[in-house]
């Protein structure tokens, strides 16, 4: 158990508890916020009183939990404008679909949506609900809309469900929601104080004015990991080649179309970088030089002369006061010994490989992760990408801990 330490943020948190089975563990994670040094006051939505019992809630909290917005002695005790006031925090677990429906229409038709609507306080969401309803394009568009306006957002889980399906859609663990949202502190989060400059997506590298040559990159993975040493408490740099993906809320972005432009970009940013990330799927060859006009199909074969672009990653690792440096190794065979390889040649601290097909890792809401440092390696399973992004932070924080240890 954590033992109660002294209060920091997020201090006082409005806990709202929405309508689905996985209410009964919004009990235990009372106790856990609580246990970290939070004020918990909850709220309940309608449809969660009928899965739990406000009495319950007002045992483990120690405050009177809070139901509708039509009641006039709560209202007249902390009205709702209060309670969205009063909060350094509003957690959202779980988190129904229609819940994430309402949030991200703005709707005020109850107290808790209403809540949120009027604070300023940072809003985090745990959603849990059945598989195919978390993957429904709806859900899918209601959650992006969320993250883009800066909602964090916690999970789901990967596994069995209530309903007997198996799939995305569990609410995380009590524990690790409180861990998460105490980690998202920019005073105590596990990157507190640290820039951290992160490559992501594709490079394109032009042939004529019309063509060019790039990859499948998607970016998705960079962006969800700049998010995550943003919630983390970093300052982020993300250098981005073309996506058509939204900038994660904090986070301070440099757009590039070329190998060499993002060459510039990461050496102009990295003077006082803490950790680079080489997520970006950068052309390992480039025409070099675009041509004038159209090329035009006169002949039957056309020869493209290639030259090697320069290695963003080994020359940030090549640096006489260098960062923490981890690298991505995409690879279709063998990828522990290729990833291993490239680990040592281009000298990085840590390197996180994936096998890549068309079916695996590119363009993909999921993915998992072998992580290969000197001298040890470490799977990370199967998981959203999103998800995936907090646990390889977390990671590099610890690595970023026991090298400056010397361990
Ligand atoms: O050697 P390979 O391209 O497989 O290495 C992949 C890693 O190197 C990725 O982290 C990628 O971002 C980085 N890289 C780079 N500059 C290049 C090619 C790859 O930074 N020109």
């Amino acid at each position: 158990m954590t033992s109660a330490s002294a209060p920091t943020f997020p201090r006082r948190i409005l806990l709202g508890v929405t309508g689905g089975i996985a209410a009964y563990k919004a009990a235990d994670l009372v106790r856990r916020l609580r246990e970290r040094g939070a004020e918990v006051q909850v709220i309940l939505t309608e449809g969660a009183a009928r899965f739990v019992t406000p009495l319950t809630f007002q045992a483990l909290s120690g405050r009177p939990v809070r139901v509708g917005l039509w009641d006039e002695a709560a209202e007249a005790a902390m009205g709702h404008i209060e309670l969205a006031r009063w909060a350094d925090l509003v957690l959202i677990a779980p988190a129904s679909a229609d819940f994430l429906a309402r949030l991200a229409g703005g709707l005020a038709d109850d107290l808790l949506a209403t809540t949120c609507l009027a604070t300023t306080a940072p809003i985090a969401v745990a959603p849990a609900m059945n598989q195919q309803m978390w993957t429904a394009a709806a859900t899918q568009a209601n959650v992006q809309t969320l993250r883009t306006r800066g909602v964090l957002v916690l999970g789901p889980g990967v596994g069995s469900q209530a309903c007997g399906e198996t799939g995305a859609g569990r609410l995380l663990e009590p524990s690790e929601i409180a861990a998460r949202v105490f980690a998202s502190d920019p005073s105590t989060g596990s990157l507190a104080g640290r820039h951290v400059v992160i490559t992501a997506g594709p490079t394109r590298e032009p042939i004529d004015p019309v063509r060019f040559l790039s990859n499948r990159s998607s970016g998705k993975m960079g962006f969800a990991v700049a998010a995550a040493a943003q919630a983390a408490g970093a300052r982020v740099t993300l250098v981005a080649g073309p996506v058509s993906l939204a900038t994660p809320t904090g986070v301070a972005r440099i757009d590039v179309e070329t190998a060499a432009q993002m060459y510039r970009a990461v050496h102009a940013a990295i003077s006082d970088c803490d950790v680079y990330i080489g997520a970006a799927a950068v052309a390992d060859y480039t025409p070099g030089c675009c041509a004038d006009n159209k090329i035009k199909k006169t002949s039957d074969t056309l020869d493209l002369h290639l030259e090697k672009a320069a290695d963003i990653l080994a020359s940030v690792a090549a640096l006489e006061r260098r960062p923490f440096v981890v690298g991505f190794a995409a690879e279709t065979t063998n990828v522990e010994a290729h990833a291993r390889a490239k680990l040592e040649r281009k000298k990085l601290d840590l390197i996180a490989a994936n096998e890549v097909g068309a079916e695996r890792a590119f363009d993909r809401e999921d993915n998992a992760l072998l992580l290969l440092w000197p001298g040890g390696r470490k799977e990370l399973a199967l998981k959203s990408k999103a998800e995936l992004a907090h646990e390889f932070v977390a990671f590099i924080a610890d690595r970023l801990a026991a090298v400056a240890a010397g361990v």
